[in-house]
């Protein structure tokens, strides 16, 4: 959405080929380059043309997260809900709020609501959320307390730096896989004692080589 100037990709293939070619130059160019603030995140809420709000859908209600974004434990993109999922409940309850008149007007005009985007990689960096679900990084780790969001909004910073600190040393940050999309979790003791347990049974060991994101 105008954040990553369309030229990115050009450049980001130059560099990788720099590097190949003279490894300190190139290296110093990409350390210019991470000052840039291409990867720099926005860390606002989103407005969006219906009034969705977590809170009452995550917190009070105790809808899990996977009743709406299935697609996160099945693939790259965890997705959002068809308006027919919203309907399953809004089609009884609440059925006349003005509030809910633009989701009715997409269910019976068959149109999908024009939700926008809060976060968004650049498109030269490949991520796939299911690898991450299930070796037991949880929702919560990367999106924050989305159960106590009134509107969306981008907690971490999403650049290269931040997905490599945990990249090295994911070890803090695992969890056991039925509590992935558990917002309040916490591990019983040390941290680091219950990740290295995940890590064994899960054989967890991210790699950090240029080719693992960038394809
Ligand atoms: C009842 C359906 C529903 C449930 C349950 C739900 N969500 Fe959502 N989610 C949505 C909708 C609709 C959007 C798009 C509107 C928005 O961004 O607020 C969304 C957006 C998001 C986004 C931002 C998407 C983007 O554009 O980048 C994240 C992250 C997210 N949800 C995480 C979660 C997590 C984590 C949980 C469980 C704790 C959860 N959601 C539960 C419906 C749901
Ligand atoms: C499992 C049932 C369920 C599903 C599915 C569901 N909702 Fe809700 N929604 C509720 C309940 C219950 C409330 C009332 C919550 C409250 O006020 O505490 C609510 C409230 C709302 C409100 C506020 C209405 C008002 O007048 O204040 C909006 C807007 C809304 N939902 C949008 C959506 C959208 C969009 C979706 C689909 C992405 C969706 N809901 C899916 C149960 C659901
Ligand atoms: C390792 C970090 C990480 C974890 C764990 C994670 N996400 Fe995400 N999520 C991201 C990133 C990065 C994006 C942006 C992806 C892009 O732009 O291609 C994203 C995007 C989303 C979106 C926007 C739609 C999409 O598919 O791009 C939703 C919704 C979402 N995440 C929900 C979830 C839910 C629910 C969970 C837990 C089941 C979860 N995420 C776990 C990092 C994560
Ligand atoms: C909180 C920890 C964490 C964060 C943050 C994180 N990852 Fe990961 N990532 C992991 C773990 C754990 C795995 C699983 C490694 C394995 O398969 O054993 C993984 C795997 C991957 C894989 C699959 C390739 C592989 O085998 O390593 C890709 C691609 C990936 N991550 C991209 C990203 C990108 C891009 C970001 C930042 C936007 C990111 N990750 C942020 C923990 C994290
Ligand atoms: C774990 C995932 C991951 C790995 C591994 C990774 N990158 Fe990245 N890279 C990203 C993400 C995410 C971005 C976009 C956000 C940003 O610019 O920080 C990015 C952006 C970049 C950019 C553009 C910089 C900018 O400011 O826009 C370059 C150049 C780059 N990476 C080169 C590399 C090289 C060279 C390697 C290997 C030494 C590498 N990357 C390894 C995730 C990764």
């Amino acid at each position: 959405m105008g954040l990553f100037p369309p030229g990115t990709d050009h450049l980001l293939r130059g560099v990788l080929g720099l590097m190949a070619a003279l490894p300190v130059l190139g290296t110093a160019v990409l350390m210019l380059l991470a000052r840039s603030p291409l990867g720099t995140a926005a860390f606002e809420p989103v407005q969006q043309p219906v009034q969705f709000d977590h809170r009452h859908h995550v917190g009070d209600e105790g809808i899990g997260c996977r009743y709406c974004h299935e697609g996160a434990w099945e693939g790259p993109y965890a997705g959002v809900p068809p308006t027919s999922r919203c309907m399953g409940c809004h089609g009884q309850i609440w059925n006349e709020s003005p509030q809910l008149a633009p989701v009715r007007q997409s269910y019976f005009e068959d149109r999908p609501i024009p939700w926008n985007r809060v976060h968004r990689l650049p498109h030269f960096v490949f991520f796939n959320h299911a690898i991450h679900v299930h070796k037991g990084v949880g929702c919560v780790s990367c999106h924050g307390r989305v159960d106590q969001m009134p509107l969306m909004e981008q907690v971490a910073p999403l650049t290269m730096g931040w997905c490599l600190e945990c990249h090295r040393d994911p070890v803090p940050h695992l969890r056991p896989i039925e509590h992935v999309a558990d917002m309040t979790w916490s591990p019983p003791g040390d941290a680091r004692e219950t990740g290295r347990q995940v890590q064994a049974a899960l054989h967890v060991s991210p790699r950090i080589e240029c080719n693992t994101c960038h394809r």
